[in-house]
């Protein structure tokens, strides 16, 4: 039987943030941000490992309390230039841990919100066929074109536009081969890499508590989110 491995990428500098710390790092609820999403993935029962991409010269990993992954959790410290890079070093440093037709669930450090449900979701939407998928949200804002000056343009139609979010799930050989043979400086996400093969991923309805943290105020957004779902 296929296994799902999940790979988080985390080897970003997280500008946008203005903090000294990586974004990766940033405090969330008392933990760094990272350590939302690594538990998250550690605690599913579904998934057997969990890498996570670091850079070549982290020093904030080590520091952390990993202790409740166990030897689940497995760092790589052999982040690249870009997003994309990082989880291309990571598939072929874990190489020898996966097999060709397991799914690797790749998941950014940066959405601390993911859920349980969300992954069974998601594991349960793809199924067993070669395509893979990923989860996403459809679009809800009316969209504008606009010049340089930010005059509109144009009113773009929403219909069957959605936004991609992460965890992307694809069986191992299907994206190590579709990142190899993309121009990986201009792969935003492991899909559109895959799309380039010619296969459909299929997008799986998630939820728009799984945010990505880009902006300080994100931050406080998560919190929210996270606060709300301790109340339950
Ligand atoms: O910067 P952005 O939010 O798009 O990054 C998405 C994810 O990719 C983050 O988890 C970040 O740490 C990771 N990343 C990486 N290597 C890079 C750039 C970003 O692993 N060179």
């Amino acid at each position: 039987m296929p296994r799902y491995v999940a790979l988080i990428p985390a080897a970003g500098s997280g500008s946008r943030m203005l903090a000294e710390l990586p974004k990766q790092y940033a405090p969330l609820a008392g933990r760094p941000l990272l350590q939302h999403a690594v538990s998250t993935l550690c605690a599913h029962p579904l998934i057997s490992q969990v890498f996570v991409v670091l850079s070549p010269g982290d020093r904030h990993f080590g520091a952390c309390d990993w202790s409740a992954c166990g030897d689940k959790l497995l760092p790589l410290y052999c982040g690249g230039e870009t997003r994309a890079a990082s989880v291309f070093n990571g598939l072929l440093a874990a190489n020898n841990a996966i097999d060709g037709p397991d799914w690797v669930l790749v998941h950014d450090a940066a959405r601390p919100c993911l859920r349980a449900a969300d992954i069974d979701r998601l594991i349960a939407a793809v199924g067993d066929g070669d395509s893979g998928g990923l989860l996403a949200v459809p679009v809800a804002d009316t969209l504008k074109r606009a010049n340089a000056d930010g005059e509109v343009l144009q009113t773009a139609p929403r219909e069957h536009l959605w936004r991609a979010q992460t965890p992307q799930m694809f069986r191992y050989r299907v994206l190590i081969e579709a990142l190899r043979r993309a121009d990986i400086a201009a792969v935003t996400d492991e899909s559109s890499a895959v799309e380039q093969t010619g296969a459909r991923p299929l997008l799986v309805a998630g939820s728009g508590a799984n945010l990505k943290v880009t902006y300080p105020e994100d931050l406080a957004l998560a919190e929210l989110i996270l606060a709300q779902r301790e109340c339950r």
